[in-house]
C-alpha cells in the first residue's frame, strides 16, 4: 500500500497500558492501523505482543488509555461485542473446537457475526435454509482458500497441526471482520508451510479487504509481508518503521533481532 494511500485509520491505539500486579506488560503504547495494512509487531518472549491482543479483542482489560476503532471509543468493550463490531483473532495456543468437525468450526464463528433470527429457525422457514445454505457454501470457500476443503467432514483435533492452524485463520476470518490479529500463524511450521502462509495472509488481505496486525517470530515471513513494523521490548515500542529501517536500528537488533534467526 503506497504510504500517502494511507486515509483515516481503521484503529488507533493511545497510551495504552496493561498492569499484571505491578508487573508493567504494556507501557504507554501509541499505535495506528490503516486500512488495507498489514503490520508486524515483533519483540522478544514476555515483551507484550499477545498482551496487546487481548487488550485489543476485550480478553483483558486495559489498566489505562484508549483504543479506537473506525473513532468510536471500544477500550471497555468485552469480546463478542467486539467480535460483533469486525476485529477477529487467532491464538498462539490453538483454541479450536476439536470435537467440532472442520466446517462446523467456521460455521459456529459465522454465526459470532451474523446471528439467526430465532423465530426462523423454529419455524425452519425457507429464508432460514437460504441463509444456511449461503453460509455453509461461504464456509467452504474459506475452507478452499486454506487447503482443508477436503477435510471439512473431519474433526478438528484429528488434522495435522499445520492445518489446524490454517483452520485457526478460517475460522477468525468466517465472523467477517475488517480486522484480523494473527498471534505467531507460523509458529511450529516448516519452511514450506510457513511460505504457504505468507500466501494467505496476502491472498486474505486483498480478497477480503482486511488489516492485519501480524506477531510472529519467523523474521523472513514479518520482513517480507509486513508494510511496517512495531517493535516492543519490556512493554514498550522501542522503534517502528518500514521492515528495511527496523532490520538496521541497532536498538531492535540489540533487543531482538540479534537473537533471532532471520
Ligand atoms: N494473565 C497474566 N497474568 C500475569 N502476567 C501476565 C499475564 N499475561 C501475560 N503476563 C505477563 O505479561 C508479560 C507479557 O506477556 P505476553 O504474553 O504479552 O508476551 P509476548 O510478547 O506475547 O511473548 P511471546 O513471544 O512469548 O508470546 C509477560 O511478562 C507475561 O508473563
Ligand atoms: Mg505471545
Amino acid at each position: 500500500m503506497a504510504s500517502d494511500a494511507k486515509g483515516q485509520p481503521i484503529l488507533q491505539v493511545s497510551r495504552l497500558n496493561k498492569s499484571f500486579r505491578g508487573l508493567h506488560a504494556l507501557r504507554d503504547i501509541d499505535s495506528t492501523l490503516f486500512p488495507g495494512e498489514i503490520l508486524g509487531v515483533i519483540g522478544p518472549n514476555g515483551a507484550g505482543k499477545t498482551t496487546l491482543f487481548n487488550c485489543l479483542t476485550g480478553y483483558t482489560s486495559a489498566t489505562s488509555g484508549q483504543i479506537r476503532y473506525r473513532g468510536q471509543d471500544i477500550t471497555q468493550l468485552r469480546t463478542p461485542a467486539i467480535v460483533q463490531r469486525g476485529i477477529a483473532r487467532t491464538f498462539q495456543n490453538i483454541r479450536l473446537f476439536g470435537a467440532l468437525t472442520v466446517l462446523d468450526n467456521v460455521r459456529v464463528a459465522q454465526q459470532l457475526r451474523t446471528p439467526f433470527n430465532l423465530v426462523e429457525v423454529w419455524a425452519s422457514a425457507p429464508s432460514f435454509r437460504r441463509k444456511e445454505d449461503d453460509l455453509t457454501r461461504q464456509a467452504l470457500a474459506h475452507l478452499e482458500l486454506f487447503g482443508l476443503r477436503q477435510d471439512a467432514d473431519q474433526l478438528a483435533m484429528n488434522l495435522p497441526y499445520g492445518a489446524q492452524r490454517r483452520l485457526e485463520i478460517a475460522r477468525a476470518l468466517a465472523t467477517n471482520p475488517q480486522i484480523l490479529l494473527l498471534d505467531e500463524p507460523a509458529a511450529g511450521m516448516n519452511a514450506t508451510e510457513t511460505d504457504a502462509v505468507h500466501g494467505m495472509i496476502l491472498e486474505v488481505r486483498d480478497r477480503f479487504n482486511v488489516s492485519i496486525i501480524l506477531v510472529e517470530h519467523d523474521m523472513r515471513l514479518v520482513m517480507n509481508v509486513c508494510e511496517r513494523i512495531v517493535v516492543l521490548n519490556y512493554g514498550e515500542v522501542i522503534a517502528e518503521g518500514e521492515p528495511a529501517a527496523i532490520r538496521q536500528n541497532p536498538n531492535v537488533i540489540e533487543s531482538y533481532l540479534g537473537k533471532v534467526q532471520s
